[in-house]
């Protein structure tokens, strides 16, 4: 029988057919059976990185070996046939010495929780082992990579430090850390001389796994018999098996060949006319050799536009396997694909040949090829053309994110122009119009004969266009109306980039650039007190080593259990209000290996996961399975548990639901549930006007209206439930100790004390994890509890966007009466919280209410907050949340007085601001001096007269944060005898924000020992009973001062001996104490009453942010600049971990308020539930120039250890970034149509739609 045999660094596996399936990915090989766990995953589907590893695998065309990043969940492992892989675990440890990747990333503080830090580890490994890098490149490399904690500035920072041009400056600020030792062999990079041997083996292999066969082959022939031979056979040609990615295979073929052998497949020949691709080359090699032979081949200089695009496809490790023909076919099964590669190729004229099992070679246009019956077939090359000088040529892709994204529109233009300029020939190519649509023939063949840089010519052009182009809508795709503008603008900025100088107008010329983005940078300041570090020293997170080398354990990579089950959830696919009539099991119980299944039924306590009895937490029961009538589309029925997970998601899905549909249609948007005046909508509060003035020069009216978004943690929920001799052992991915141990206490009715939580860490949270994971843990301890086994519950992506509540939506509409400076005279709110289907435990309004303009003078204003329960999954906490809408609908008020009245936004709010908050006016100016707000706002608009097509916007946004004093968390502090070493455990959750750092730091700085000498323990239900949920930013404060308190009493016990012996060391009074029956252990519980916070009930936090933008407007594309942050932290405790916080928050707001779109269809069924479809920043979106800086001198006396919290309120000032791209956007308005309202409500995310849309288009006003 054929083994497969590869290594995993050292080490040789060989592995057999009958040990796997041929679907077994290389991640689930490597965490599943070669138990390292280091290499994580979240999307399965190339879009996340969680799951990167390195690969040296030898490219069959050259002989050499290459260091490639892959994406080993998309990987099949049946692939890595002479590989040799590389993971974080490998490439550096303790004992070997770190790798140099490894240990920029722990120095420059680039992990927070730390699940996205072993595949940005490995993203670079591969870049930095292969030869020669610039910052730009290591940029331009993540596009695959997210991170939604760190906003990416310090990850780029670290790595870009490693670049051959990296100067001084970007080494950074710290000192080496003395202790990492660095690995021996990386500090030369690796030479690559040890993939494994059978790399070199020529032998065609078949391994048979009974019901499939796979192929390991070397020639076109060999595989034209298998093809033969198996004519009946489903098969797939598995170039890098990454079209998975984009559509999921549902059905595995009966045989699967590999091409990623055949030489012929993967070569290129040229001659004077023609290059001649191999067409299963892949997208990187592509990439390489068109940048190669553009330079050294005239005629086929356009190859560096084809690279440039093919950049702008998927991601480094997506193309380091991803082929050109996998691209194509999948646009010949899914005409709807916008493929780049079928864009580029078809643009040029390229040919395709193809090869049937008759052996006949048929050459085609990709045009035909799209309508060919292909099975049998194989695409053996794409031939180029070459194109001399006389062709002009140009394509573009508009993505909502800068990476990693599909095309919303994408165009390719090729013109061949005579001496004057006629069009002799001409190809317009577009993507994402229609399935069947192509060519812009009409408009290709209007263009023939005429003088293209004659606005005659162009009128006609786009008119054509404009009858041409027929978009189609499918929802989540944009608006036909955005995506046909759009391809007209394309076509402009075309012509504009080819049009010679002196017939372009100096105003338009700009419109025909690309913008071509600086690698960016970012200074953080803030001052430390050397006197009392290690408290307010700058240090990376104390776990950022096991995070960087994959020790770092997170729930899922917890080892599996003797009879260890999996579970998944059923979801009902009927819209809110349907009534479930029968629920069948029986198919998903008959598949071998599905265990059981349970519903409302089999619950033995309370259908309940929000209990009431967790009261700092819920204030109404939620139910976990759905009781009858559905709450919302895709609620979960209940659970299937079976021996794996892919089964148990299988059998998920055969579960049989029918439903009677109620009449109504669900109403899904609070606009929705006010136009149908609908009863769930509900008062919460309001606040009357004490005071309002008559000075009444202006009445503005307007809305404003802001919807979900998704926590997007990159650990999904999960947990994993363990019966044992006295109940359950839980590990939930849970924010709140407390409630996952009461919530599953009440499910299972037993005990609390039967129930064991603990949570070591969490792979990020930003509040999804505070509810709604009781949903999860219950059904795991449900499960677990029912069949007495080991149960894993892990949501996969899509059902954890489906299922899982998001960001409260939030709606206002207001008048507001103000008088020439733009002072409020009066001012009538009403403020709406979507809460979602089930609404009440996470209900924003009363805190919007109180926040809502705490800043301004609030006197003339009525505000009415009311909540609404719009049909779609209960929301819940989302970072900052109430604070996010209170804030950004104030300052939008703000900016639109400005606008209508023709004055400085700015002014508007000093001439608003409350006497009672004078530390923003404060702010204000500091951050005026320090941003140089006011030069850059007149170049600014000098630059905005000077260009047509490309504006910038800038904008200010202070913000007064609230926070609130409350919570009940335990800290036990244990010194140990021996050698004086202690641990700690708390009550609070690390899930990224640092809390471990904090408390360890305070903790030494309060013993007076040295950092290293303290270790965090897990945080669990015995040492911490009854902890709430770790959030409103303030857990790691409450935690270090019942850390504080804790030491206090060691030290208070400990007096009397040391006392004694004042000289003695440390490890020698503990010893001695030791000896005396002191006791070592001290326990503290914080709780709000604490004479410390001086009968206070909370604080607030200043803060101001200015953003800065460039808007395309022909493409609607923004780029942000520039953003400065000035963060009122107190006495910062720990400031790097501090500026990981306000950066991180920035970003994912950032992310908010741009291109994170939720989209759900008229039934309430989520479409935008994959990476493939919602787009959380990435890399090169953050701010180019990003500052931050801590004012100096700054102690907040009342507070803990005099400093404040960070984690959620910088969240809050991001709306900076879409008011400057309105900015940017009015400016285009105003020149478009000097009639029409200067000022556009916000409408959702400032997306590229939605800045394009805004920008009033004309295709009239398209001149030269
Ligand atoms: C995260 C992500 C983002 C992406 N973004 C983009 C994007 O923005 N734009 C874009 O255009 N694409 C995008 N893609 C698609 C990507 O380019 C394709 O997945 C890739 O090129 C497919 O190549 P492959 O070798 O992996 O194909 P495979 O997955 O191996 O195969 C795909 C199909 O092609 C067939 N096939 C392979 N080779 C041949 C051959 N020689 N002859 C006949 N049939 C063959 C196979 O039988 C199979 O059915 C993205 C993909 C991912 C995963
Ligand atoms: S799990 Fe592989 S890219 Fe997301
Ligand atoms: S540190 Fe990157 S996702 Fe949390």
């Amino acid at each position: 029988m054929n083994v497969l045999k590869f290594y995993i660094h050292e080490e040789e596996h060989a592995v057999k057919a009958s040990d796997v399936s041929p679907h077994t990915t290389l991640n689930n090989y490597l965490r599943k059976k070669a138990n390292l766990t280091g290499t994580k995953n979240m999307c399965f589907e190339g879009g996340c990185g969680a799951c990167i590893v390195a690969a040296a695998i030898k490219d069959p065309t050259t002989g050499r070996e290459e260091i490639l990043a892959v994406n080993s969940c998309l990987v099949p492992l049946y692939m890595c046939s002479g590989w040799r892989i590389f993971t974080a675990e490998s490439i550096g440890t303790s004992r070997t010495g770190y790798h140099p990747v490894q240990k920029a990333l722990v120095q420059f503080n680039g992990t927070q929780c730390g699940f996205c830090s072993s595949g940005m580890v490995m993203n670079m490994y591969a870049l930095y082992e292969s030869g020669d890098f610039t910052m730009r490149d290591v940029e331009n490399s993540f596009g695959g990579n997210i991170c939604r904690c760190t906003g990416y500035r310090p990850i780029m920072s670290a790595f870009k430090s490693l670049a051959s041009d990296a100067s001084k400056e970007h080494l950074g600020t710290f000192s080496d850390i003395e202790d990492i030792p660095v690995c021996k062999k990386s500090k030369e990079k690796c030479e690559i001389t040890c993939a494994s041997p059978c790399a070199n083996s020529k032998r065609s292999l078949c391994f048979d796994f009974g019901e499939s066969k796979w192929y390991k082959v070397f020639s076109i022939n060999e595989v034209l018999d298998i093809l033969e031979n198996y004519s009946d056979a489903t098969y797939m040609l598995v170039g890098g098996n990454t079209a998975t990615g984009v559509h999921r295979r549902t059905q595995e073929p009966d045989i699967y060949i590999a091409l990623n052998n055949i030489e012929t497949l993967l070569n290129y020949r040229m001659n004077d006319r023609n290059l001649i691709l191999g067409a299963n080359m892949t997208l990187t090699n592509a990439m390489k050799l068109f940048y190669k032979l553009s330079k050294s081949h005239q005629n086929f200089s356009y190859l560096s536009k084809l690279a440039q695009h093919i950049d702008l496809i998927a991601n480094v490790p997506v193309r380091n396997i991803g082929t050109l023909a996998g691209n194509l076919f999948l646009k010949h099964e899914h005409h709807e694909f916008a493929s780049d590669i079928y864009l580029i190729f078809e643009s040029v004229g390229a040919t395709l040949t193809l090869v049937g099992t008759d052996r006949e070679e048929t050459s085609t246009t990709l045009e035909d090829y799209l309508s060919l019956d292909m099975r049998g077939k194989i695409i053996k090359n794409i031939v180029l053309p070459a194109l001399d000088r006389t062709y002009k040529y140009q394509s573009y892709k508009i993505t909502p994110r800068a990476q990693n994204a599909h095309a919303l529109v994408n165009a390719a233009f090729l013109l061949k122009l005579d001496a004057s300029d006629k069009v002799e020939s001409a190809r317009i190519v577009y993507g994402a119009i229609n399935p069947s649509f192509t060519h812009a023939k009409k408009s290709e063949g209007c263009l023939i004969g005429k003088n293209l840089f004659d606005n005659r010519t162009l009128q006609t052009l786009f008119q054509t266009l404009d009858e041409e182009l027929v978009p189609n809508h499918v929802l989540p795709d944009p608006s036909p109306e955005f995506r046909k503008k759009l391809a007209i603008a394309l076509c402009y900025k075309f012509i504009l980039s080819i049009a010679p100088d002196d017939k372009v107008s100096p105003r338009n010329r700009s419109g025909g650039k690309i913008y071509v983005r600086p690698v960016s940078r970012g200074t953080q300041d803030y001052e430390t007190n050397e006197s009392l570090y290690p408290l307010t020293q700058p240090i990376p997170k104390i776990e950022a080593l096991a995070q960087c080398t994959g020790k770092a354990q997170y729930i899922m990579d917890m080892p599996d259990q003797p009879g260890q089950l999996y579970a998944a959830f059923v979801l009902a696919k009927a819209p809110a209000n349907s009534t479930i009539t029968s629920i069948n099991p029986n198919k998903a119980l008959k598949m071998k290996g599905v265990k059981a299944f349970y519903a409302k039924d089999d619950i033995p306590g309370d259908n309940d996961f929000t209990p009431t009895e967790a009261f700092l937490e819920f204030s109404r029961a939620e139910e976990m399975f759905c009781s009858g009538v559905v709450k919302y589309y895709f609620q979960p029925i209940g659970v299937i548990v079976a021996d794996s997970q892919e089964l148990a998601e299988k059998a998920a899905d055969m579960v049989q639901v029918n439903y009677v549909e109620a009449k109504e249609k669900p109403l899904l948007t609070i606009r929705d549930l006010i136009a149908a005046k609908s009863n769930k909508i509900s008062q919460e509060g309001k606040r009357d006007a004490t005071k309002k003035g008559n000075d009444i020069k202006n009445v503005i009216k307007g809305r404003f209206d802001i919807s979900w978004q998704y926590h997007y943690a990159m650990e999904t929920q999960c947990c994993f439930v363990v019966p044992s001799e006295d109940g359950l052992d839980m590990y939930p991915s849970t924010q709140s100790l407390g409630a996952a141990q009461i919530a599953a206490a009440k499910v299972l009715k037993i005990p609390t004390n039967e129930i064991n939580v603990s949570v070591r860490r969490i792979g990020g949270a930003y509040g999804a994890k505070i509810s709604r994971n009781g949903l999860v843990s219950n059904a795991a301890a449900l499960a677990a509890y029912k069949l007495q086994k080991p149960v894993k519950l892990s949501m996969p992506l899509i059902t954890n966007m489906n299922a899982i509540g998001k960001r409260n939506p939030f709606t206002m509409d207001y008048e507001v009466g103000v008088n020439d400076k733009g002072v409020i005279q009066y001012l009538n709110a009403s403020l709406y919280t979507d809460t979602g289907s089930e609404g009440g435990n996470e209900n924003p309004a009363a805190a919007i209410l109180n926040t809502f303009g705490n800043m301004y003078n609030r006197e003339p204003w009525d505000v009415t907050v009311y909540s609404a329960r719009s049909d779609t999954p209960t929301a819940t906490w989302c970072r900052a949340p109430s604070n996010t809408e209170a804030i950004a609908a104030m300052e939008s008020i703000m900016e639109h007085i400005a606008i209508e009245l023709n004055l400085d936004p700015i002014q508007v709010r000093l001439e608003n601001l409350s006497q009672a908050t004078p530390d923003v006016e404060k702010y204000i100016r500091d951050m005026m001096e320090w941003a140089e707000v006011d030069k850059r706002k007149k170049e600014i608009e000098e630059f905005n007269k000077a260009n047509r097509w490309i504006k910038k916007g800038i904008s200010v946004v202070p913000m007064l944060y609230p926070i609130p004093y409350f919570g009940y968390w335990h800290v036990l502090v244990s010194v140990y005898q021996l050698d004086g070493t202690v641990s700690v455990a708390h009550g609070g959750i690390e899930m990224g924000q640092g809390i471990n750092t904090k408390v360890a730091q305070v903790c030494a700085y309060a013993l007076g020992i040295p950092l290293e000498m303290v270790k965090i323990k897990p945080s669990n239900s015995l040492t911490s009973p009854n902890a709430v949920t770790t959030e409103s930013s303030f857990t790691s404060e409450a935690v270090c001062l019942a850390t504080l308190h804790a030491c206090g009493i060691l030290k208070e016990r400990m007096k009397p001996v040391k006392e004694k012996m004042p000289n003695a060391s440390w490890k020698e009074l503990v010893r001695q104490c030791y000896l005396e029956y002191v006791d070592l252990c001290a326990t503290s519980l914080f709780q709000p009453k604490l004479p410390d916070l001086n009968g206070l009930s909370g604080y607030m936090i200043y803060g101001m942010a200015c953003a800065e933008v460039e808007t395309d407007i022909l493409t609607g594309v923004s780029h942000i600049t520039r953003v400065d942050i000035l963060e009122d932290t107190g006495n910062s405790m720990s400031p790097e971990i501090d500026i990981g916080q306000v950066e991180g928050a920035f970003v994912m707001g950032m992310g908010y308020w741009t291109s994170e779109q939720i989209i759900f269809n008229e039934k309430g069924e989520l479409l935008t539930n994959r990476t493939w479809n919602y787009k959380p920043p990435g890399v090169k979106d953050i701010p180019i120039d990003f500052r931050v800086k801590f004012p100096k001198k700054n102690p907040f006396p009342l507070g803990i250890l005099k400093s404040k919290a960070t984690a959620e309120p910088p969240l809050c000032m991001s709306c900076s970034v879409a008011f400057a791209i309105r900015q940017a956007v009015g400016a285009a308005r105003s020149e478009a149509n000097a009639n029409d309202d200067k000022w556009y409500p916000i409408d959702g995310p400032s997306t590229v739609e939605n800045s394009f849309l805004n920008s009033l288009h004309d295709y009239k006003q398209y001149t030269l």
